[in-house]
């Protein structure tokens, strides 16, 4: 059969040889064109923070929106829900999913449909203050800045900017960041991860489940918990079911993330008490993983709002003397029962993430004992 050796043997050395060269300049042009990390960068990157409610989201949006070339969205999802609030979350994760894409890209047209008022005006958007791209010239001067912004400022003389400049305004930022509660499957938005208009990045919060049933009880949330109720039957809605099902997103999203192959490079996790506890250290991290450079200027204030008392407007957003401090109230004011059910309900989202569970009542209030594992890394 080999009646000639050399020639195959030459043969087969060639296609080798162009097999590793293909694959070689595969990579390189993959690695030029789609790497987040190569220069020049692309157009632009859309980074979306995925949380639940009362995990400190608000904050870390913040520390994206105070970039120069951010432009960020809070809760762009709201008034999907709040339309479509006799649905479950699982249905209104495909019409979310094409509001983000359309909203990364700067498109607000779907908003003339979700919007009260025909998206005529930002002040449709209940959270539009919290953009300050919006409350700042060129897109807002009626009023002078002093240093940051003023919400309620922003609120009362920004109102009548028009949702289409809102668009206009978004195109001239390099960064598109928006933060919802309202992704609890990140394979949904697996698709967006090839549309060539995107280059997506996902920042995935987490917070000790036991400190977020503690300071849900604080706020109504009780039309979020319908609609992430849902599907769940017809049983009273309580912390602990909720609960449940917000731990089980997280550890599912953390599944997806280590699975799905686009999102490789693409995903990062933090955890709400090493943000407070290292806010700088990890804030850098964080504009790392998004492209951004963290200037001396927004060192400073990160600082400042870190480690001063900043009133807030509206209760969603509380800055704390010491950030420090602020995760740990349900160690002391957390009825041990509610303590046993979310540990029993988020068992496999605290041994994910890093939480250990307080064996007694005594263990809860005793502060020596440290519940957060300071080891931990999902790496
Ligand atoms: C916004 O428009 C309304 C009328 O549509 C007007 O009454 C109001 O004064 C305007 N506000 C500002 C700040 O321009
Ligand atoms: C930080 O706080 C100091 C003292 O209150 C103030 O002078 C400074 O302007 C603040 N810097 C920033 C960037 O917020």
């Amino acid at each position: 059969m080999m009646s000639s050796p050399p020639k195959y043997f030459f043969f087969f050395c060639v296609s080798l040889f162009l097999f590793s060269l293909s694959i070689f300049l595969h990579y390189k042009t993959s690695f030029s064109t789609h790497s987040p990390h190569s220069a020049p960068p692309k157009k632009s990157v859309h980074l979306l923070v995925l949380s639940s409610w009362r995990s400190g989201s608000s904050f870390l949006g913040q520390i994206f929106n105070h970039h120069n070339n951010v432009f960020y969205i809070f809760e762009p999802g709201h008034p999907l829900w709040f339309n479509f609030w006799n649905e479950g979350s699982e249905f209104l994760h495909f019409p979310l999913r094409d509001l983000l894409r359309s909203l990364f890209t700067c498109d607000v047209s779907p908003l003339h449909q979700y919007l009260p008022g025909g998206g005529k005006r930002v002040s449709e958007l209940s959270f539009y203050a919290e953009t300050r791209a919006l409350c700042t010239p060129p897109t807002c001067s009626a009023f002078k800045l002093t240093d940051g912004y003023d919400r309620l400022k922003c609120m009362h003389f920004c109102m009548n900017t028009s949702l289409d400049q809102m668009g206009e305004t978004c195109k001239t930022y390099s960064h598109v960041v928006m933060k919802t509660v309202r992704i609890l499957d990140l394979s949904i938005l697996l698709p967006l991860f090839e549309d060539p208009a995107l280059d997506l990045r996902i920042l995935h919060l987490v917070r000790d489940p036991r400190a977020i049933a503690f300071s849900r009880q604080y706020f109504d949330l009780s039309m979020d918990d319908k609609i992430l109720l849902k599907n769940e039957g017809n049983k009273i809605i309580t912390t602990s079911r909720v609960m449940k099902k917000i731990c089980k997103a997280q550890v599912d999203i953390n599944r997806v993330a280590k699975v799905a192959e686009v999102l490789q490079g693409r995903y990062m996790a933090i955890r709400h008490e090493d943000l407070s506890n290292e806010p700088l250290k990890n804030i850098k991290k964080m504009y790392n993983f998004a492209g951004l450079h963290l200037s001396k200027d927004l060192e400073q204030w990160v600082y400042n709002v870190t480690h001063k008392e900043v009133a807030d407007q509206n209760g969603i957003m509380t800055f704390s003397r010491d950030s420090s401090k602020v995760p740990y109230k349900w160690r002391t004011a957390m009825d041990f029962h509610l303590v046993e059910e979310i540990q029993q309900n988020c068992k496999e989202a605290m041994d994910l993430f890093g939480y250990k569970p307080a064996k007694s009542q005594i263990e809860q209030k005793n502060l020596t004992l440290d519940l957060v594992n300071k080891e931990w890394s999902l790496e």
